[in-house]
């Protein structure tokens, strides 16, 4: 799709690519924040979750340090530079690591509001008097917590008018004698204590689906070699070395902070972290055995486009009596799917909201 903006026009896709062709790779929260920053001379802009690369295609004559929080926001990035042959050397910050200095950030609120205090308390900490943080958002998705927050950190909170359903709210005058503050949820699970980076899935407890798959999977002496697919804070894979010492865990998830939170809870653990949207490199791996609560929701929108097709890479992941167990609504019907790809694909345990499946491949 083609986005006409000050005077030049882009074409902008999304990554991972959707069916959906009313969804579009910017929103006019996007739009409104370019637009605002349209006559600013700071030299150096710092993004967060710009999750396509509007911003980053927009801005790129500027220094533009992207905060990257996702492997597919990166890849996404990557290719719509590459698309309108745009210099590609952005740079690419973690979003833990020290920014050293910040003079203009852009935030595109994300749903997760503790992953939007992460993002304000790290900005503050290389924030000075005359930082800037434009914050865009559409106005369906505004709480008043999220001002609250916002207020934690900063003297001045201004909200714009709405333009196009959306809105800005800008923070200035980063406020002094900020306490130093962990920025992890501390979550207790049968005896054991698992810790969590701001924003990573089911902040305040385990998931009830989780909970529901972990107490009907049994992992058997022989399956030694496992996949945590979309692995979140790790508690599944975290059960499985319970329940098999002897088994090496990979876990995989496109989000940063659930890769870093997972290797914080399987510290001594034989496990292996990888953080990516895609396991098409683990083709060939030989895993006996996959475990998964997929991803369902993806910030305000739900879709299973993303869980269909990791579907059909763990088949070439798995050995040959390998199996593929997960956890799903019932609502999202996943036997029709899955048995277009598994030789054997059976409901071995289910509750009022929640079926488990084990396929064979
Ligand atoms: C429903 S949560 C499950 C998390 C964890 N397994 C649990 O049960 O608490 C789904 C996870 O999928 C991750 N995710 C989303 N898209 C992904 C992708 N393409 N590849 C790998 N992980 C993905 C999300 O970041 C999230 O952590």
């Amino acid at each position: 799709m083609v986005l006409d903006i000050h005077k030049e026009s882009f074409l902008l896709e999304r990554y991972p690519q959707t069916k959906d062709n009313n969804l579009r790779a910017w929103s006019n929260a996007e739009l409104m924040a370019l637009d605002y920053v349209k006559d600013y001379d700071s030299k150096t802009i710092h993004t967060f979750n710009d999750r396509f690369g509007v911003w980053s295609c927009v801005l790129n004559k500027l220094d533009v340090r992207v905060i990257i929080t996702h492997a597919s926001q990166q890849k996404a990035i990557v290719q719509n530079l590459e698309r309108n042959s745009l210099d590609s050397k952005v740079s690419f910050l973690d979003p833990l690591e020290d920014y050293k200095r910040v003079d203009l950030a852009l935030i595109k609120t994300p749903k997760s509001l503790e992953l939007f205090e992460l993002f304000l308390y790290n900005i503050h900490r290389s924030a000075h008097e005359n930082t800037e943080v434009i914050c865009c958002f559409m106005t369906k998705h505004f709480s008043k917590s999220m001002l609250e927050i916002a207020e934690l950190y900063f003297e001045t909170t201004e909200q714009t008018k709405a333009w196009k359903k959306a809105r800005l709210l800008i923070l200035k005058k980063p406020k002094k004698d900020i306490l130093a503050k962990e920025l992890v949820n501390r979550i207790e699970f049968d005896g054991n204590l698992f810790l969590q980076y701001y924003g990573v899935f089911s902040s305040s407890r385990i998931d009830i689906g989780t909970k529901f798959f972990l107490e009907n999977i049994n992992i058997k002496n022989t399956e030694t070699r496992v996949l945590d697919l979309a692995c979140g804070n790790g508690v599944i894979g975290y059960v499985v070395t319970e329940q098999n010492p002897e088994a090496e865990v990979t876990f995989i998830d496109d989000f940063s902070l659930a890769i870093e939170s997972a290797k914080i809870n399987l510290n001594n653990k034989k496990a292996v972290f990888i953080c990516s949207d895609t396991i098409i490199d683990l083709k060939g791996k030989e895993f006996d055995v996959v475990l998964s609560n997929p991803p369902f929701h993806f910030e305000f929108e739900n879709n299973i486009e993303v869980s269909l097709s990791l579907f059909e890479m763990v088949c070439d992941c798995l050995k040959k009596e390998g199996r593929f167990v997960l956890v799903a609504n019932k609502h999202l019907n996943y036997k029709t799917h899955l048995s277009k790809i598994f030789n054997s694909v059976e409901v071995i345990k289910e509750n009022k909201k929640f079926m488990i499946y084990e396929c064979l491949k």
